[in-house]
């Protein structure tokens, strides 16, 4: 959808509702100034992370962190498909993903380290876990999520933000970016080649897991003759 159609979406919104939508305006502008300083917690506590772990390993077992908030137009959408009653309370409770943090790791067991390390920090509450590298999605989809509850601090109260946390490889990482932009922004639902396409994204998929698993064994054959030293 280009930048004009969102326009139009929006102005069609706020003509349903322009009461209801310019009430709620600041309040919802409160709300994602919240959602950023919760990206920005779980960004340091990362970042600690990696640099404890690079001192303590010599290598960084995070390559990226990417952080995004989704926009206020499809959070509005989603909450009407997903028929979330429209109020900051249920927005809060039952959105998930509208703070995003998307870390690549170098290795598998680098995922499951960081994802380990950071949900046992105490004042992080894990909300829920998808682990799509033990159980990959039908279309070969790999990636490691986590919804957390971290506590944010302000002046005169403390707010538990839920923030989606995605960890995957490098592959991983490829591959996803690459489905999305084919499945979703080139529109070829309809199209014929759709089954064969899909079946080749699934063979890559594949392919791209079979690396990540010889190049984590590589590592450990590297570190077995680095202990030998
Ligand atoms: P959503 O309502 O889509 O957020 O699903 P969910 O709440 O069940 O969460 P889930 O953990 O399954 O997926 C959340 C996010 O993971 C999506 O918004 C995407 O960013 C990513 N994701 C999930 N499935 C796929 C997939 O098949 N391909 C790609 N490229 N990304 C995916
Ligand atoms: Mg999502």
């Amino acid at each position: 959808m280009n930048t004009t159609e969102e326009q139009k979406e929006l102005e069609w919104l706020l003509m349903e509702n322009p009461e209801g939508l310019s009430e709620h305006a600041r309040q919802f502008s409160d709300l994602m100034m919240i959602y950023r300083c919760a990206i920005r917690e779980v960004r340091t506590k990362l970042e600690v992370l990696n640099d404890e772990f690079s001192v303590r390993h010599r290598r960084n077992p995070i390559v990226s962190i990417k952080t995004r908030v989704k926009k206020p137009l499809s959070i509005a959408r989603k909450m009407k498909q997903k028929h979330i009653e429209p109020s900051t309370e249920a927005m809060m409770e039952h959105m998930h993903d509208i703070a995003g943090v998307r870390v690549t790791c170098a290795f598998i067991d680098d995922i499951y380290h960081i994802a380990q390390l950071l949900a046992q920090q105490d004042d992080i509450r894990v909300h829920r876990i998808k682990d799509y590298i033990q159980m990959p999605k039908p279309n070969g989809y790999r990636s490691y999520h986590m919804i957390v509850e971290i506590p944010v601090f302000f002046s005169e109260r403390k707010e538990y933000v839920k923030v989606e946390v995605q960890i995957r490889t490098m592959a991983m990482d490829f591959w996803a970016s690459l489905e999305h932009q084919i499945r979703y922004k080139k529109q070829i639902e309809d199209r014929e080649e759709l089954q064969t396409i899909s079946q080749e994204l699934l063979e890559c998929a594949e392919i791209i897991a079979q690396t990540d698993v010889r190049m984590q064994n590589i590592k450990e054959m590297i570190g077995e003759f680095c202990e030998t030293d």
